[in-house]
């Protein structure tokens, strides 16, 4: 039996360490930019995507320590995205995981260049020779190839975009999918799915985890606009009188909470289901299923 609690912090010791390996130091010209990455990456993410990309390469049968190179990049990609997110011009937010947002510290202009280095340092660190001696450059090109196709113009930065240019908009169910599909679960499935790649997972667990990861991956966003209206009694209040709702559409707003809810168990059950045939290698990915929609932060 794997204990969630444990398996969670030890995968975080070595990602953490990973990535302080690999940051650029901050005793250089650039010292500013260089803290303010470091800010960001080091302020209290969970790593989840990184720690999926690492429990995938297990339950094919990979070490998980075989895909750093990988969490590393993923973890660069997602502090870049949310880096991005808090700034004044998209969600506007001062404060991430209880402290004040990059922006906050560093000013506006050092925080977008600290999210375009993060995005940009994850694909050095992908195409490193470090990461480049350890996996078949097939391999390696596909995962690189995949990553782009979940960071890009057709997934989390296209549900950005239209994250943002709903606010306030009438939009249907199929936009806020859109949106849930794009912006976060795209990169979290893609976690999963190249994590069993470079550790030599078949085709068809390969599709499995995919497929998990989708749906793990529209649970997570689904679990956070949960929380963001939990955490906010004023959005619930207009969310119930929804014709003079005016922030952001989401599950929440569009169906109402116990509606949501019951819709992302829906698809939790579902993720579950996709990974039954890996067997009990999986057992952590099946844990963190269940911890996505008991999550309070
Ligand atoms: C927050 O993601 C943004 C969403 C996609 C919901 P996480 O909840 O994974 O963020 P951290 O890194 O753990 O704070
Ligand atoms: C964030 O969505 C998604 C990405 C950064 C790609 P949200 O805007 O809902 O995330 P939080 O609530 O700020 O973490
Ligand atoms: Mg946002
Ligand atoms: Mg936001
Ligand atoms: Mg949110």
């Amino acid at each position: 039996m794997v204990n969630l609690e444990d398996y969670l912090a030890h995968k975080r010791r070595i990602i953490d360490q990973s990535l302080d390996a690999l940051l650029p130091n901050e005793d250089n010209e650039a010292a500013l930019l260089h803290t303010a990455m470091r800010y960001s990456v080091f302020a209290g993410g969970k790593r989840i995507r990184p720690i999926l990309a690492m429990a995938s390469a297990e339950a094919v049968g990979g070490r998980a320590e075989s895909v750093l190179p990988l969490a590393a990049a993923l973890e660069c990609i997602h502090t870049y995205s949310l880096i991005h997110d808090d700034l004044p011009a998209m969600d506007d937010d001062d404060l991430r995981r209880g402290k004040l947002t990059a922006h906050k510290v560093f000013g506006e202009a050092i925080a977008i260049l600290a999210g375009d280095a993060l995005l940009t340092f994850a694909f050095e660190i992908l195409s490193s020779p470090w990461s480049v001696r350890q996996y078949r450059p097939e391999r390696l090109l596909t995962v690189i190839r995949d990553l782009t196709d979940a960071a890009g113009p057709r997934n989390l930065v296209a549900g950005q975009a239209v994250d943002i240019s709903s606010e306030g908009a009438e939009v249907n169910e199929n936009t806020v999918e859109f949106i849930v599909r794009t912006k976060t679960a795209a990169l979290i499935r893609v976690s999963l799915t190249t994590g069993a790649l470079l550790a030599g997972g078949d085709p068809r667990q390969i599709e499995a985890l995919g497929r998990y990861g989708e749906l793990l991956g529209m649970a997570f966003q689904i679990r956070d606009d949960l929380l963001d209206l939990e955490g906010d009694p004023e959005k619930l209040g207009k969310a119930v009188k929804k014709d003079e709702f005016r922030g952001k559409p989401t599950y929440p707003t569009l169906l109402g909470q116990a509606e949501t809810k019951k819709m992302m168990i829906g698809l939790l059950d579902s993720a579950l289901e996709a990974i039954k045939p890996l067997g009990p290698e999986a057992e952590p990915l099946v844990l963190i299923g269940r911890y996505v929609g008991e999550r309070i932060t």
